[in-house]
């Protein structure tokens, strides 16, 4: 999976090919801290900030200290999961001070979702968690017929399991660890809560 996984990583930029107009920053960004294990968790984010572009890791800015927080909180192995996003890019717009990052438009988490069956893919992950309304919103246009209706009718913060790819697949989706939803004392509680849950499907 290790060669197969880096060299998807690698190329992934030629799913921009068939986009037109936005800016996007084409820093290739992946995780570097997963371990390749056969049954990783994979939590899906929105897109990378600047600090991931400039690093090249997805959730190392502010969002990314949430999530380590939380990760650290449940125990489970930082090896074991793999960090994603609905759009594998940095997506940017021109503002009175310059550049900054912009929410992934409606065409981009389509191609992000496209990515995303190929990661899967690849990985084969025992679960998948959807972090906030840009994850959800990609997998709602997934090609695949299976994974589209799974996730629609998902509850958030039900963990549901389901037979994908000729085995079982945990699905679930929770808040996303922006600082803008971290500071709030309920959705926090709500995001604590779940992720201690995250360590029952990690043994
Ligand atoms: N927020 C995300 O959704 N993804 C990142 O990689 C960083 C911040």
């Amino acid at each position: 999976m290790k060669a197969a996984l880096l060299d998807f990583y690698e190329n992934r930029k030629r799913y921009l090919e068939g986009l037109d107009g936005e800016l996007i920053d084409d820093s290739i960004v992946y995780d570097r801290a997963f371990g390749f294990c056969e049954d990783a968790i994979m939590l899906i984010g929105e897109a990378p900030g600047e600090s991931e572009a400039r690093e090249g890791r997805p959730f190392c800015g502010p969002a990314g200290k949430n999530l380590a927080k939380l990760v650290e909180s449940c125990g489970v192995k930082r090896e074991r999961l793999l960090i994603s996003n609905a759009f594998a890019f940095r997506t940017l717009e021109y503002s009175k001070s310059g550049v900054k990052n912009r929410t992934p438009n409606t065409q981009e988490l389509k191609i992000g979702a496209k990515m995303l069956i190929e990661e899967i893919g690849i990985v084969k992950p025992k679960m998948i968690v959807l972090l906030g309304g840009s994850a959800e919103k990609a997998f709602l246009k997934i090609e695949d017929d299976l994974l589209k209706s799974a996730f629609r009718s998902l509850q958030k913060h039900e963990i549901k399991e389901i037979s994908y790819d000729n085995r079982s697949l945990f699905i679930a989706k929770t808040h996303h660890p922006s600082p803008l939803v971290f500071n709030r004392a309920d959705k926090r509680a709500e995001l604590y809560e779940f992720f201690l849950r995250l360590n029952e499907y990690a043994n």
